[in-house]
């Protein structure tokens, strides 16, 4: 069970890692928030940051904050970014996507120096795809992404996956991501070889990214009910 205090405490944690004049990768989803709120707190008491936000909602909360975030186009150096996880297995290896934000994720924990992944106890498993792995693909010719995407799981190793295009929240519509793609949920049960897999899915014609993020984080923070311990 996901708990508050814990992904809290694993946001505390992050903010050890924040230093003045640094340029910070603010990630997206309900733990990501806690550190984004944190981080208002220390800007309102001085400290001197700028920042870059991986979604609309994400920007929107750090604008309501006071945080000042600047145009990707103009970043030389993203040092830090600390985002959330929606499993992390061995290795550090990631799924992400829940909140369909994966895209800019990837492109921002990609161009950063040091990413933190911040997440609560029920985030750390011993191996990675009961969470549906969240694939991005272009509106153009989904259905037929989706089989293509489908034939990829099953040649990397996946048994029987299922995929489910994911509607916008209170909607029979289909999701619309900040990049204007659908998403697909992959319920694959199992991922036995994440690199595999992530290499099949790359090669599929209309796939525009995929949450599984391996070699990205750098450390992972879980946090506990007394605190937070560090992982990778
Ligand atoms: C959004 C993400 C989030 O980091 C992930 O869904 C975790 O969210 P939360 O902290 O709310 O559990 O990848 O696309």
């Amino acid at each position: 069970m996901a708990s508050d205090t814990e992904k809290q405490n694993a946001a505390a944690a992050a903010m050890d890692f924040v230093e003045e004049g640094m340029t910070i990768g603010l990630g997206t989803g309900s733990t990501a928030k806690f550190f984004i709120e944190m981080l208002a707190d220390e800007i309102a008491d001085g400290l001197l940051v700028r920042c870059i936000e991986t979604s609309v909602q994400t920007r929107d909360l750090a604008r309501s904050l006071g945080i000042p975030l600047i145009p990707f186009e103009q970043v030389d150096r993203i040092h830090l970014t600390v985002d959330g996880a929606d499993e992390i297995g061995p290795g550090g290896v990631l799924i992400k996507g829940g909140g369909a934000a994966l895209l800019r994720e990837k492109i921002i924990a990609n161009a950063s120096d040091h990413m933190v992944v911040i997440a609560d106890s029920s985030k750390e498993v011993p191996h990675i795809g009961a969470f549906p792995l969240p694939v991005e693909v272009t509106p153009f010719g989904y259905t037929i992404t989706a089989k293509k995407v489908h034939d990829a799981l099953v040649a990397s190793g996946v048994e029987r996956p299922r995929i489910e295009l994911r509607k916008a929240p209170g909607s029979v519509d289909l999701l619309v991501t900040d990049g204007g793609n659908h998403i697909l949920d992959c319920h694959c049960g199992r991922i036995p070889d994440p690199a595999k897999t992530a290499a099949f899915l790359s090669g599929v014609p209309g796939v525009v990214e995929h949450g599984l993020f391996i070699g990205l984080a750098r450390t992972v923070i879980i946090g506990d009910e007394n605190g937070a311990h560090i992982i990778e």
